[in-house]
This record gives structure tokens, C-alpha cells and sequence, in this order.
């Protein structure tokens, strides 16, 4: 306690950060916050002297060059620049810095599709290498500091592995979920301009075998920046090579050696692109930079999760999204813990292979989303109880609201009521966690996220972006301090960025989310206040699946709103304006479907299509998604003051059904 305090005292010399020695150098252990008082401490800290708070924790990672200033930032231009002056290389510290204690522990195990092949692990010392010769064909072909590559791959290591090169050698690397079609694959490498390509044959899921390349393929044929595709070889599918831009991976492997110094990288420096879906228009390429990021995610890791050198953590993710990116890839790896990753899905051979895995390898911590709950809860016990589970001792959620009963079912199947739930709230935009409960140390609540992380600065807001100070309130969820891994903007769009996010309440981050907030203090996630619906835990703008359903040549327009659904927690429902009522309803649904899939992906088809006979909408011609809403969930009896709207009557033919085919 004693060296703590001093430590944080020689830190803070009225806003002169003198920087540690090597002797006095502390590790992420070191400031574990594995107490309640602790973190009402280090929460207190954080608030009070964000600067020293931060710089004591920068201060356990390996650097270049420290930094001159830990934050500088305006909320107006908006501009945020954290530790600035300092130069690094991520890798250094997911990977380089660990070799000398950690070197033979596992970094990674991978555990494949297919239960009866052999799984593949990887130990920090091995990881190192396989990244550097990556780096190194990276390099060879031409991919310089700061060139966009798109990688376009199943949960197999070469993934995690293609995103550390990348971020080895400064390029940055946009991953794109290989669920998604060519035109949006096509669209996101456009975007962002990418160089090169990284991607495989195909792809294993579950008894299937999807052809990868093919949409790839399918995709390049829009895409003028791309140059080189490198093809990895997972399933031997019978593919074609287009010479002078496709080659395989194990040949371009075979000719470099394992030796790839970092690349000197700016604080501030770009890391990765991810795109992720806004309510209106095309995805949003959110941009992470170098420190903060890393910062953030390693010091979330390891206190929510409460991660103790040895123990096994399992994330259920993947890694096209961003709780891949940062508790699957750099958070675990930048505080030296082995995480495990899984090719597969929760259903393949059964529903018991989440278990079968934890038994394998004997996991520790369990990080899933609360669609795969609902979907393992509603399957035969017998799944859980042929696997010794015991070896949970934390069990995590993300992505959406997790709802009462399956918040109790996880606690009581899963964790058998003696491993804590830490309800993660977070999104793309904010790189890591903010609020949840740190496992074991702080109190959870079903269905809450509980408090925010030290460093973490959330509040409510009302309509007329009025702070809501006393409790319990609900209100529009902001973030009023800036914190390291927040998204410096939205890839070549700098002004979406303001709008987006910094516009709505001055002086704050706008998240998009409402939220209530109970007696004690405790945040609880009530959903998106926008038009983004949350289906199966993917963020998904019901503007660009209207734009699709409306290129249709049938279609004059449409609207999606949400509804609850038992196991994806929502469900699409659009609302459909014809030219000429279907001779067959179910095949234009069907050939709708189909166009969203294609121009999308599979995630964004509609649950339920009504053709109707218009749409309600105000004076101003503004569709009320609230009535829609309402009549998807089947609440027709409270719609509220209808009378002022452009066309009231047709509120009663939707509910009626009556046209309308
Ligand atoms: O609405 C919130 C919901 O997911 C949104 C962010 O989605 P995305 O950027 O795809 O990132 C998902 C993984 C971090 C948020 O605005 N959300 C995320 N976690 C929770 C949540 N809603 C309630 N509880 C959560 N734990």
C-alpha cells in the first residue's frame, strides 16, 4: 500500500508527470483492482487526476519513447490525442515483452470447427515467430506503414495472426466478418482503400463448407485499390488463382525468415479500421489509434475478468467484430494471458460443444453474448451436465441487454451460482469496456452493467441534454470525460464523426443507448434510442436494409423496426409498400430476402415482411417507426395521438392486414 501511494505521488507533481524508473516499474498485477475499496479508489483517483490515474498505468507497458502529455483533447473539433509524444509498437507489448518470463506459456489455443481435428496451440515464443514471418510476407509484397489491408477470414490462428503483422509492420488492418456478402465486402474495401486482401479458400461451419473465395472473388471485381490477394488454405477447396493478383500463403511463407523488427509507431498512430453499421447510410469505419487502445483494453481485460497468470480465457466472439479485436486478440495478448479461440459454432456437432470446450481445456473465464444464451438455455441440461465445468470461475456477456431469466440461467446452469457475471456494456466506438462489474470485486445485479470502469466517466442525460444528477433517473446514456480507446473518428468522414456522436449533447460522447440507473448508482442498458436494432447482438442500421428492400423493382417503400424475438433478442419486421400486389406474397418476401443477403449479409435478413397499403408518417413526412413499433409487438391497444398524423387511416389497415397484398 505504502509504495502504491508514493508511486501514485511521485506521478502527480501538480500536472508534471515524471516518468518511472526501471526499478520502479509496476505491471498490470501490480495494480490489479482486486478489492471493492480499491476500486472505490482507484475510481476515485481516476476521476479526480484522470491524467495521474492513467499515466500509472501506461507506465507497465514498454515503450519507444514515453510520452510528453497524457491527454489532450476538444470536444468541438472533436479532437483526442492521448499520450502524446509516445512512440511503441502494440506487438512489442502483446508479444516482444512477454518472452523473457512468459515466452513458453500459451498464448493462443485454437480449437477448431470439427471436434475430431487436432487442435493447434501457440506459445508466446511461437506466436512471435509465426507473426514476424507474416509481417515479413506482408513486407514482400509490397504492404508499407499506414496501407489498409482488408482481412477477410474464418476464426482460424492465421487471423489473429494476419491482424498482429499488420499491426507488426504500422499497416492498418480493417478486418471485415466473413459473414458478410461481396457488396459489402466490396464497399468496406473501397472505403478504406485497401491494398491487399487476406483471406482463405473457405471457411468450415458447422456441417458446412462455404466457399470464401468465391465471394472474395465476386467482390475484387470492384475494387480498383486492391493488388494482391494471399489465400490461405483451410478446407483444400478446388479454387482458381487469378495470376498476377491470387497467391497462397504457405508459399509466400516459405520464402521469409522469422525475424520482422517493429515498426516505430506513433501514440496516435492508426491501428485498425472497423467498420460497424450507423443508423443511416453506409457502415461506419470507426478508426482506433496505437496507445490508448492498447492501454485501455489490457487494463479492462484483466481487471473485469479478473485474470490471474495461468488461467484460461475463452471469449465465444469472432473476430470480425470488435470483442474479437479487443478480448479475444490485443487485450488478452498485452497482459500475457492465453486465450482461446474457436472456429465453430455453438450448435456443431451439438449444443453442448461450448462445454465440451471448457472441459477440454479446462477454461477459467467464459465471455459469450446473450443471444447464444437464450439459445444454449432453451437445449436439454444434459448438454451441460455430461461436461465437468467446473473449472469456470467467470462468466461474461455483451453485445445487447441480457434479459432477467437468462441472466438467472447462466448463473445457475453455467456458473453454478458461485462465478460472477460481468455484464459488459461497450461498443465498437468505445474500444473496450466501461461499464460492468469487475468479477468478484464489484456487486452484480441481473440484468445491470453496474457501475463504470476506473477512468470511465458515463452520465444520463435528458432530452434537452440536462445532466441528471440524482438517482434513480433514466435518460440517454453519454460519456463525459474522454477515455484512451475511444474511436479518433470515422474513417474519411470526419464530420459523420461530430454528428454522430458529439453534436447532440455539447461537451459529451453521445452513445446512442438509453439507460436507467437505479438508487445505488448502477447502470442497467435499456437499448438503443436510434434506428439501430440489435439482433442476435449485431448492430444492425435499419436505413441500409430499407435501401436494399427498396432497390427491389417491386417495392416503392419500406420500414423496419425491431421486435422482441425469444433467442435473438430482436427480430426484424419491415413494413413493405408494392407497385403491384404479388401474385405469390411468400416469393417476393422470399426474392427480398434474398437481396438483403446478398447486398448485406444473411445477419440482416427479415423475420417478418407485411405488405401495406402506406405508412404512417407526420406533417413533415417522417415515418413514426414508434406506431410501426408497436404493431410489430403486437401493443395496438395504447398507440397514442394518431389524429396529427399525415394519414391516420392507414394505421388501421396495417393493423388490420387488410389490403394488403
Ligand atoms: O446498444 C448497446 C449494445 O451494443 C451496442 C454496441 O454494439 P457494437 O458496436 O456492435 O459492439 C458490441 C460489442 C461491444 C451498444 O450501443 N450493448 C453492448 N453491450 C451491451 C449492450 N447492451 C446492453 N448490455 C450490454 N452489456
Amino acid at each position: 500500500m505504502v509504495s502504491e501511494i508514493t508511486h501514485e505521488l511521485k506521478l502527480h507533481k501538480i500536472g508534471i508527470y515524471e516518468h518511472a524508473t526501471e526499478e520502479e516499474k509496476q505491471t498490470l498485477d501490480d495494480l490489479q483492482v482486486d478489492s471493492f475499496i480499491k476500486y472505490y479508489k482507484s475510481y476515485q483517483h481516476s476521476v479526480n487526476d484522470p491524467e495521474g490515474f492513467w499515466a500509472q498505468i501506461a507506465e507497465t507497458f514498454t515503450w519507444r519513447k514515453k510520452w510528453d502529455k497524457i491527454v489532450e483533447y476538444d470536444w468541438e473539433t472533436p479532437k483526442f490525442e492521448w499520450f502524446k509524444g509516445a512512440k511503441l509498437n502494440i506487438t512489442e507489448n502483446c508479444l516482444d515483452r512477454h518472452l523473457d518470463k512468459r515466452g513458453d506459456d500459451l498464448a493462443i489455443i485454437w480449437e477448431p470447427n470439427d471436434p475430431n481435428e487436432a487442435n493447434r496451440t501457440f506459445t508466446y515464443r511461437e506466436l512471435h515467430a509465426e507473426v514476424s514471418k507474416f509481417s515479413n510476407v506482408l513486407k514482400n509484397n509490397g504492404v508499407e506503414k499506414g496501407d489498409r489491408v482488408c482481412v477477410y477470414m474464418p476464426m482460424v490462428p492465421e487471423l489473429a495472426i494476419a491482424v498482429l503483422a499488420c499491426a507488426r509492420i504500422g499497416a492498418v488492418h480493417s478486418v471485415v466478418f466473413a459473414g458478410f456478402s461481396s457488396v459489402a465486402l466490396s464497399t468496406r474495401i473501397n472505403d478504406a482503400e485497401c491494398k491487399v486482401i487476406l483471406t482463405t479458400d473457405g471457411v468450415y461451419r458447422g456441417s458446412k463448407a462455404v466457399d470464401l473465395k468465391g465471394i472474395v472473388d465476386e467482390a475484387l471485381e470492384s475494387t480498383p485499390s486492391i493488388e494482391t490477394s494471399i489465400v490461405l488454405n483451410r478446407i483444400n477447396a478446388n479454387i482458381t488463382m487469378k495470376a498476377g493478383r491470387d497467391i497462397w500463403w504457405h508459399e509466400e511463407l516459405a520464402k521469409v525468415s522469422d525475424i520482422c523488427p517493429a515498426e516505430e509507431m506513433d501514440a496516435e498512430d492508426m491501428l485498425f479500421i472497423l467498420y460497424t453499421s450507423g443508423s443511416t447510410g453506409k457502415p461506419k469505419g470507426m478508426v482506433h489509434t496505437c496507445a490508448g487502445y492498447m492501454i485501455h483494453t489490457a487494463y479492462s481485460f484483466k481487471n473485469v475478468f479478473q485474470y490471474k497468470h495461468g488461467d484460461v480465457y475463452f471469449c465465444t466472439a469472432d473476430i470480425g467484430w470488435i470483442t474479437g479485436h479487443s478480448y479475444i486478440v490485443y487485450g488478452p495478448l498485452a497482459a500475457g494471458a492465453t486465450t482461446l479461440m474457436f472456429e465453430g459454432i455453438p450448435s456443431y456437432p451439438d449444443y453442448g460443444r461450448f462445454w465440451e470446450i471448457v472441459e477440454k481445456h479446462q477454461v477459467n473465464q467464459f465471455y459469450t453474448a446473450p443471444t447464444a444464451i437464450r439459445a444454449l438455455a432453451a437445449q436439454p441440461n444434459e448438454l451441460i451436465d455430461k461436461h465437468d465445468i467446473s473449472s469456470i470461475k467467470v462468466l461474461g456477456t455483451v453485445g445487447e441487454p441480457i434479459n432477467e431469466e437468462a441472466w438467472h440461467w447462466y448463473d445457475e446452469k453455467i456458473g453454478k451460482q458461485k462465478s460472477p457475471i460481468v455484464d459488459t456494456w461497450w461498443q465498437t466506438e468505445t474500444g473496450g469496456i466501461m461499464i460492468s462489474p469487475l468479477a468478484g470485486v464489484t456487486p452484480t445485479k441481473p440484468t445491470f452493467a453496474t457501475r463504470p470502469l476506473p477512468g470511465i466517466q458515463p452520465c444520463l442525460v435528458n432530452e434537452n441534454g440536462e445532466e441528471l444528477n440524482t438517482n434513480p433517473a433514466e435518460g440517454r446514456l453519454c460519456v463525459k470525460y474522454p477515455w484512451p480507446s475511444m474511436a479518433r473518428t470515422i474513417y474519411g468522414d470526419h464530420n459523420r464523426y461530430k454528428e454522430t456522436y458529439f453534436t447532440a449533447f455539447s461537451g459529451k460522447y453521445f452513445t446512442g443507448d438509453g439507460s436507467f440507473r437505479d438508487l445505488e448508482g448502477n447502470y442497467r442498458i435499456t437499448g438503443r434510442v436510434d434506428d439501430v436494432v440489435i439482433v442476435s447482438g449485431h448492430n444492425l442500421g435499419t436505413a441500409p436494409i430499407e435501401n436494399v428492400i427498396n432497390e427491389h423493382s417491386n417495392v416503392v417503400e419500406s420500414a423496419i423496426v425491431g421486435y422482441p424475438h425469444d433467442i435473438k433478442g430482436n427480430a426484424l419486421y419491415a413494413y413493405v409498400i408494392v407497385y403491384e400486389t404479388p401474385e405469390n406474397d411468400d416469393f417476393l418476401r422470399h426474392e427480398i430476402n434474398d437481396l438483403i443477403a446478398r447486398t448485406i449479409g444473411p445477419i440482416a435478413k427479415l423475420d417478418k415482411i407485411q405488405f401495406v397499403p402506406g405508412l404512417p408518417k407526420t406533417r413533415s413526412g417522417k415515418i413514426m417507426r414508434r406506431i410501426l413499433r408497436k404493431i410489430a409487438e403486437n401493443e395496438t391497444s395504447n398507440l397514442g395521438d394518431i389524429s396529427t398524423l399525415l394519414n391516420p387511416d392507414v394505421v388501421q389497415a396495417i393493423m388490420d392486414g387488410s389490403l394488403v397484398k
